[in-house]
């Protein structure tokens, strides 16, 4: 080869970790933590993130595996004179890295959030140029996830801003979950596999059943609306790279049946499980559904493939979820408020992920049927099902071959 050749091949291959890349190996399984916003919105300081670190661990959500504690908007205060963000005074005192420490120290992770625009959507500053000195610090406080919104960007370029944010986390060297916020504007799915590590494909999520709130020029969809958006994604979803239906309000739904479909469908979907509630507070309901390991285990199952509906008929959906080890997870949801009976004869129907390939045969093949919110085996499936699902509420199976 000549040298100027063999320069250029020299130079070819150094371009990526010059410019920068995603860190690997972080969101092998969907993320799965705590979120400010959803309950407290502006209203945080560092006694509510202690506090709730704390509550992470006394409930059991940290050992059925919650382990972020993101901060979301509002913890700001201003730049200093070399223009590096520091947190609000007053309300996070100590700082953000005893805050990290303390976190740390529960055998839990820390988030926080920024915005690729000037400001944040509540007014903030935002990191829009100053990507790479927002990233360094962070680094020095021992942050472990950022959540990167989308307000205020004006006629940026949406795949150019996050990937200076990504390659400004790489250059600062500590690995750091990155959570693509942009609500699905510019369908994010087809392009952010190697920036970020989840990307929203909604706007923000409100604690209704079935609604959508207007407020000009954004809308809130409730649990079933965001359900509905998900459909033509499940593709682009995969291990290190998630679909984001928003942050769960799993503990602020109007019924217990209703906090449980939202959690069964968020695990059917391989979504990011990042609570909402104020765990402080939460009825053993709220708990035993949102620690439910063997929901959990359907999310974080290893073979990362989003689920998909089978069937949608009658105010009914019926949909599967293709898991390791030959196991299927089923859910059959309601979305009447009226509760129904569903029958289901395995023989007739032809189950199957085309996109995958993969099929459980149940004319061929017996599966157990195992109950995961009744915790119990409900026999197999040589028998048609015939079974009453209440309104707003859900059935979720493991089906496991014999
Ligand atoms: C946007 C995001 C929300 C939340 C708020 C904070 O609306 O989508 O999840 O982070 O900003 O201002």
């Amino acid at each position: 080869m000549r040298k100027p050749a063999l320069l250029y091949l020299i130079v070819f291959l150094l371009i990526p970790t010059a410019h920068g890349q995603k860190f690997d190996d972080l969101a092998e399984t969907p993320p799965m933590g705590w979120n400010s916003w959803n309950t407290f919105a502006c209203d945080i300081d560092e006694a509510l993130i202690r506090e709730t670190a704390d509550a992470i661990v006394a409930s059991g959500m940290r050992d059925a595996g919650y382990v972020y504690v993101n901060i979301d908007d509002c913890w700001h205060g201003e730049r200093d004179e070399d223009g590096f963000i520091q947190p609000h005074p007053e309300r996070f005192p100590s700082g953000m890295k005893a805050l990290a420490d303390y976190v740390h120290s529960k055998g839990l992770k820390l988030g926080i959030y920024s915005d690729a625009g000037s400001k944040t959507c509540a007014g903030r500053p935002g990191s829009q140029g100053h990507e790479y000195q927002d990233a360094l610090q962070y680094a020095r406080w021992g942050i472990d996830y950022l959540k990167y919104d989308w307000c205020n960007t004006g006629t940026r370029n949406a795949p150019e801003a996050y990937t200076t944010m990504r390659n400004a986390l790489y250059a600062a060297g500590r690995p750091i979950v990155f959570s693509i916020c942009e609500w699905g504007d510019n369908q994010p799915w087809t392009w952010a596999k190697d920036i970020g590590h989840l990307w929203r494909t909604t706007g923000d999520i409100i604690n209704c059943w079935d609604c959508i709130i207007d407020h000009g020029s954004w809308k809130s969809p409730g649990v079933m609306q965001i359900l509905d958006k998900q459909d033509g994604l499940r593709q682009h979803a995969g291990p290190g790279h998630w679909n984001d239906p928003d942050m769960m309000e799993v503990g602020d739904m109007d019924t217990v049946g209703e906090n449980r479909a939202h959690f069964a469908m968020w695990a059917m979907l391989a979504a990011p499980l990042i609570a909402g509630n104020d765990v402080r507070s939460m009825t053993d309901a709220t708990r035993e559904i949102l620690t439910n390991r063997e929901v959990i285990a359907v999310d974080q199952d290893t073979l990362g493939i989003q689920g998909f509906p089978h069937k949608k008929e009658n105010d009914i959906e019926i949909w599967f979820k293709p898991l390791a080890g030959d196991d299927w997870a089923m859910a059959i949801l309601n979305r009447n408020a009226e509760a129904r009976t569903v029958a289901f004869d395995w023989a007739e129907e032809h189950v199957e992920d085309a996109l995958k390939n993969r099929r459980p045969h149940f004319d061929q093949n017996t599966f157990q049927i195992r109950d995961l919110f009744a915790h119990a085996d409900k026999g197999k499936t040589a028998q048609p099902l015939k079974i009453s699902v209440p309104g707003h509420d859900v059935l979720m199976y493991r089906l496991s071959k014999q």
